[in-house]
């Protein structure tokens, strides 16, 4: 419970074990390639140059570099096939595009902080501060991983395009490989940690559950739906296996 009222006991599944594994390999990608390419931002300072010699010097960090990178192609490559096997065979909502309500919400969200509404916004699936920092994301990976393989192979990237496109890559990964670094420790841990709602650590994308309480506190549309569409199954003589047992769950994809 997290100060939202009685716990009913009852929680949702919010991630599958697909979403949870590619969340745990992100994880993994992603700190080791910000422990390996950050020194190689700052080499000549002593703390990154201790950095690559206990690594095992700068050809075993830039091997463990582009293996890492690889591993996050690989994700990426996944997460995109995932998302189309989802979106266009289970016909699922596209619940983490932004929309105007977005627009509306946040507007709305600022109101509320600043004491000029009482309510809270109302939010579906996804928010606009968790779709926005997905769609960071997005971006930032699919610009780390152009500007990566532009470095990684530059006498092919050359044949394309031209000459200076590689000192601009090498610009702009390093600037966006901090700027994702950055944004991670700050903005991500705390949604993850620090927020109010969570604190001091939010499990759901660990184990995949959400309460009712947090359902009903964080996203109230989407909990709205979901016991309607369980209604409408029981109406029709279809009750959810899940609904009978004494901690039930249901699926919200
Ligand atoms: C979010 C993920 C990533 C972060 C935070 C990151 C970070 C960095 C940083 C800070 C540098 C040093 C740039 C400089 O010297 O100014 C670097 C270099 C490099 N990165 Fe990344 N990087 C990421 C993803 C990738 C990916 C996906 C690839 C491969 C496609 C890649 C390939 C390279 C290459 C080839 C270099 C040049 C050093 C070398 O030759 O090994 N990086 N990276």
């Amino acid at each position: 419970m997290n100060g939202h009222g009685e716990s009913s006991g009852r929680t949702f599944v919010r991630f599958t074990a697909s979403q949870r594994v590619e969340h745990f390999v992100n994880i993994f990608g992603f700190f080791g390639l910000c422990l390996t390419g950050i020194p190689q931002r700052f080499n000549g300072a002593a703390w990154a140059d201790g950095m690559i010699q206990a690594m095992g010097g700068i050809d075993v960090v830039r091997g463990m570099h582009r293996t890492f990178g690889a591993l996050l192609i690989v994700e990426t490559a996944y997460h995109f096939v995932a998302m189309g096997y989802v979106l266009a065979v289970k016909k699922a909502r596209w619940s983490m595009m932004p929309g105007l309500q977005d627009l509306r919400d946040a507007g709305q969200m600022i109101k509320y902080f600043l004491f000029l509404r009482k309510e809270r916004a109302r939010f579906d699936r996804y928010d606009f501060r968790q779709k926005v920092e997905y769609l960071a994301l997005i971006w930032g990976t699919f610009l780390m991983i152009a500007t990566g393989l532009a470095m990684w192979f530059p006498i092919e990237t050359v044949t394309y395009l031209p000459g200076e496109i590689i000192p601009a890559s090498k610009a702009a990964h390093g600037g966006e490989g901090l700027l994702a670094f950055a944004s991670i420790l700050l903005w991500h841990m705390y949604s993850a940690h620090l927020s109010p709602d969570v604190f001091p650590f939010d499990w759901t994308i660990f184990n995949g559950k959400i309460t009712e309480e947090r359902m009903h506190h964080e996203h109230p549309l989407e909990l709205e739906r979901l016991l309607a569409e369980e209604h409408t199954k029981a109406e029709a003589g279809n009750p959810t296996p899940t609904a009978a047992s004494p901690k039930p769950e249901v699926e919200s994809t």
